[in-house]
This record gives C-alpha cells, sequence and structure tokens, in this order.
C-alpha cells in the first residue's frame, strides 16, 4: 500500500505521520523544533529524522509538509515565518530532492482547515474560520468549502493582525499582533509574570519559570490553580476578542480552534466565547457562530498536509 505522510513544522514541534485514506493517523513520529535564530539547514534535519522515522523501509508514495510560515501561491517557497528560520526559500523542491519523494507545501492552518474540512468539525459547513492555537496563532478561510488561499498565498495570517497600537513585539518584527495576547507563548508568558506574585501549584518550577511549558499550564488550570486559570482567562478573552473581528469581516458558520492549546478545551474556549459574543457586532441581531474544538486535536495540520499530498499525486506521477 502507498505510503503517504504529513508533516507539521511549528515553532515548538515537528510531527510527522503517515494517514490513511480516510485521514486516520497510523503512526506518529516528534523531533523538537531546533528554534527561530537557527540555520535552516538544522530545521530541515528535524524534518527529515521525522519523516525517515515514519517511512522506516516502506516506499513513500509522497508527503506533505505543513508549516508554520507564509507559504507562496505556487506551494514552492516559504516567504518569510516568525518561528523558522526560513526566509525566502525553495523549501518544497529542496526536500523532494534530500527525500527522493515527491513533496507538496502549504501553510500549517490551512493544512489543518484541510483536515476539518475532509474529516473534521467543519464538516459542510461552507464558511468557516480555522484558527490554531500553537506556538502563534495561524488562521485559515474556508468560503464555500475550499480553503481561500488570497493572492499571494498569505490569507489567513491571522495572528498578526494589530490589535494593540504600539504593543508587545512580535516575532514578525511587528508590534501588538493578535498573537502575542492569545497563543501558547503569551499563556506561558502570562503565567510566568505572576508567579512569585500570587501561590501557585507551579511554585515547584518557581525556581526555573523558564521550565514552564504550555501543557504544564493546562495541567494546573485544569486542577483550579488561580495563576494558571487567570493565564487562561485573559488568552481566552483575547481569543474571542480577535474573533469577534473575524466573523464581523466574514460572517462563518462556525469556528473551528485547533492547535495544542485547544486540548485545553472549554478552560480557552468558554472566556473566548463571552468575550466574542460581547464584541461581536449586532450580536442580538444575527446567528453567532459556534465556537468548537479542532475534531482532530493538534494532529489536525499533519493530517491536512498528508491529505494535500494524497490528492495531488494518488493517480499518476505528476502532479494533478
Ligand atoms: C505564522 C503563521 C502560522 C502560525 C501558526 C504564525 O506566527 O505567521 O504562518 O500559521 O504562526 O503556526
Ligand atoms: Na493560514
Ligand atoms: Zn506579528
Amino acid at each position: 500500500m502507498a505510503l503517504f505522510i504529513g508533516v507539521d513544522i511549528g515553532g515548538t514541534k515537528v510531527l510527522a505521520t503517515a494517514v490513511s485514506s480516510s485521514g486516520r493517523v497510523l503512526r506518529t513520529a516528534r523531533r523538537t523544533t531546533p528554534g527561530r535564530r537557527v540555520e535552516a539547514r538544522l530545521v530541515e534535519d528535524a524534518l527529515t529524522e521525522a519523516v525517515e522515522e515514519i517511512a522506516g523501509s516502506r516506499r513513500v508514495r509522497a508527503i506533505g509538509i505543513a508549516a508554520a510560515g507564509f507559504v507562496d501561491a505556487q506551494g514552492e517557497r516559504v516567504r518569510f515565518a516568525p518561528h523558522l528560520p526560513w526566509r525566502d526559500e525553495g523549501v518544497r523542491a529542496r526536500l523532494s530532492e534530500r527525500w527522493s519523494a515527491p513533496v507538496v507545501l502549504d501553510n500549517d492552518a490551512n493544512c489543518a482547515a484541510r483536515a476539518e474540512l475532509t474529516y473534521g468539525a467543519v464538516g459542510a459547513a461552507g464558511d468557516a474560520l480555522v484558527v490554531t492555537m500553537g506556538t502563534g496563532i495561524g488562521g485559515a478561510l474556508v468560503l464555500e468549502g475550499a480553503v481561500h488561499r488570497g493572492y499571494n498565498g498569505m490569507a489567513g495570517e491571522f495572528g498578526h493582525m494589530q490589535v494593540v497600537p504600539d504593543g508587545r513585539p512580535c516575532e514578525c518584527g511587528g508590534n501588538g499582533c493578535w498573537e502575542q495576547y492569545s497563543s501558547g507563548n503569551a499563556l506561558v508568558r502570562l503565567t510566568r509574570d505572576r508567579l512569585g506574585r500570587e501561590p501557585s501549584l507551579l511554585d515547584a518550577t518557581a525556581g526555573d519559570p523558564e521550565r514552564i511549558t504550555g501543557p504544564m499550564v493546562t495541567e494546573a488550570a485544569a486542577a483550579g490553580d488561580p495563576v494558571a486559570l487567570a493565564a487562561f482567562a485573559s488568552v481566552g478573552e483575547w481569543l474571542g476578542i480577535g474573533l469577534a473581528n473575524l466573523v464581523a469581516a466574514f460572517d462563518p458558520e462556525i469556528v473551528v480552534v485547533g492547535g495544542g492549546l485547544s486540548g485545553a478545551g472549554d478552560l480557552l474556549l468558554e472566556p473566548a466565547r463571552v468575550a466574542m459574543r460581547a464584541s461581536l457586532v449586532g450580536a442580538a441581531h444575527r446567528t453567532v457562530p459556534p465556537v468548537v474544538r479542532a475534531a482532530l486535536g493538534p494532529e489536525a495540520g499533519a493530517i491536512g498536509a498528508a491529505d494535500l499530498a494524497r490528492q495531488t499525486f494518488r493517480l499518476g506521477g505528476s502532479r494533478a
């Protein structure tokens, strides 16, 4: 059976998956993302290791890459990536050559939206918003049943909408971007800032607050820790405010929230729903879209990338 691999490269980790034709994840391999100020080669080495672990000695039919960055309209180059070292690089051809296999490339959140559209929470909804909450915020716009890519291929960069003029500096070079207030990075930062000022279950690590990670904050919040809960309340509220603006612009039927942080479920989504409704124009005079968790969770990006590879290469040897 022909093997299709999807690999998701985010600001924190690399996840490679073998995916069945029904979108089921058969195997996974993980690596840590080497950083954003390293040589691009190191990131590509981590991707290669994860892909090789999945492939083993099997023949690979095609590989899809879901990249946390701005992918051009042709799916050839990563033009820019705030959390990765790629700057205008021909990632698709380079990795295809390195891996001796056909490769397709798209933005990570676009891939997640594709998976949620084909196998997950978007389902039959024609118009949907998908946001992924990880290191940053990924975004995708589903219009009339397809992911809208825009003129440059860069539609859906919601994480870098400015929500606070002269606000916090962002890895993209701008200031006050939405993902500085609502993301895994924001959650960890807010938690670190409060530690030492209020008692917390996370005090055990307070000797080195640098060790705190998103999953640790989620666990503490689920156990009722006030510092972790306050961080979720803030990140959730900012999520809702940004979503209200997107809903005002695009009037979707459903809003799907994925990425690592969506594992926190209602800890994140409930404050987001409340804030979204409170800031949405004409909320009393419209159907306010449900805000739901991604059905495929943090694997959505990799599943969507594998699906893109399958749809592109399943028939013949050339691209469809
Ligand atoms: C990047 C996006 C990416 C998102 C999630 C953002 O900072 O600009 O391209 O989709 O992070 O990884
Ligand atoms: Na996108
Ligand atoms: Zn930014």
